[in-house]
């Protein structure tokens, strides 16, 4: 039986942390067996806030790239490669551009979260409303069956439903496949301030961070915050420090913090020198990977361009099939 395809991007707007590898990457590395799968790096994408220094970008995507080959995408088992490389999606973009009625992108509720959040960029660009239509562009170039998303992506990904269905009635042909979200349980990471990890709020622990660096983090890290003083207990399923050491510590040891925590006959202190001892660990062997493709630039952009041959060669197909339907259609 033919393997049903899945499609994923990243956008090269700075380094990839936990956040990023907990909510996408690893989801992506265990896909690649059951699925066909294609990831690309979203540099296009990137120019929506990055249009005003956009030589940062060619940096974060070498970057990326890394940080994706050292979590364990393999480029035997996937397609891995940068978006602005397979033309074809810009191409595909400018004709869905032509019949995506603008009401549908204003109504996208990121569009206007966005223009909230950034304060440092002016994003009221027209690039930056039709992000969704490049975004499905992307997707259906691929005929991908699904579309591994965080759940707040997911209004796009119904957008670019929307996008296909009008094309298909448009040309009474079916050329695209809809493509569902995908969207799995994510562990809840938040940064060491217990906001969302992001690199906007400065609170990220990144994959490109070294030992004395996560250690540092993990200091001062927040807790629980009615646990004033050592002589508190303290509750750990409101500690923002605990959630880390269920992905990183040892069953036994999570116990042990768990019972410990609630008769403060452990302190804050300890609980966090045990964590760092474990996410390093844990980290080490992305950590070693990592020096070695930073110091093999040239295998990493081979990587990326055997990729875009494989790329180009899909979306090429399709891109000719959909000109073909519209050339035919009165
Ligand atoms: N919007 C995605 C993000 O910011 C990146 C992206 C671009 C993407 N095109 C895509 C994701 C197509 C999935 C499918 O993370
Ligand atoms: Fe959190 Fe550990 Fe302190 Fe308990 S002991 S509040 S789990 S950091």
């Amino acid at each position: 039986m033919k393997k049903k395809r899945i499609l994923s991007g990243m956008q090269p707007t700075g380094q990839l942390h936990l956040g990023n590898y907990f909510g996408a990457l690893k989801n992506w590395v265990e896909l690649q067996d059951e699925f066909e799968c294609f990831y690309f790096i979203a540099d296009w994408h990137a120019l929506t806030s990055l249009y005003e220094s956009p030589s940062k970008i060619k940096n974060y995507v070498f970057e990326v790239a890394v940080d994706w080959l050292s979590s364990g995408l393999d480029p035997e088992k996937c397609t891995l490669f940068i978006q602005s490389e397979v033309p074809q999606h810009a191409e595909l973009h400018l004709m869905l551009s032509m019949m995506v009625p603008v009401p549908w992108l204003e109504r996208n509720p990121t569009y206007k979260e966005k223009q909230d959040e950034v304060k440092n960029v002016d994003m009221s660009s027209y690039g930056f409303l039709g992000y969704p239509v490049l975004q499905t562009a992307d997707i259906v170039l691929y005929k991908a069956n699904y579309v591994p998303v965080g759940i707040d992506q997911a209004p796009h990904l119904e957008l670019s439903r929307e996008i296909v269905r009008r094309f298909h009635n448009l040309y009474k042909k079916k050329v695209f496949i809809e493509p569902a979200a995908k969207i799995s349980d994510i562990p809840k990471l938040n940064g060491i301030d217990g906001r969302k990890m992001s690199k906007s709020y400065d609170n990220a622990i990144y994959l490109s961070d070294t030992e004395k660096q996560v250690t540092k983090k993990v200091k001062s890290m927040f807790t629980d915050p009615q646990r004033k003083m050592r002589e508190d207990p303290g509750d750990p399923d409101v500690c923002n420090l605990f959630p880390f050491h269920k992905i990183y510590s040892p069953k036994s040891m999570q116990e042990e913090i768990d019972r410990d925590c609630r008769t403060a006959a452990i302190g804050c202190g300890d609980c966090k020198n045990k964590l760092a001892e474990t996410m390093l660990s844990g980290m080490r062997p992305h950590m070693e990977k990592r020096r070695e493709y930073l110091n093999k630039p040239k295998e990493v952009y081979e990587i990326l361009a055997e990729g875009r041959k494989r790329a180009c060669q899909v979306a090429e197909r399709t891109l000719e099939e959909a000109k073909s339907v519209m050339d035919k259609t009165k």
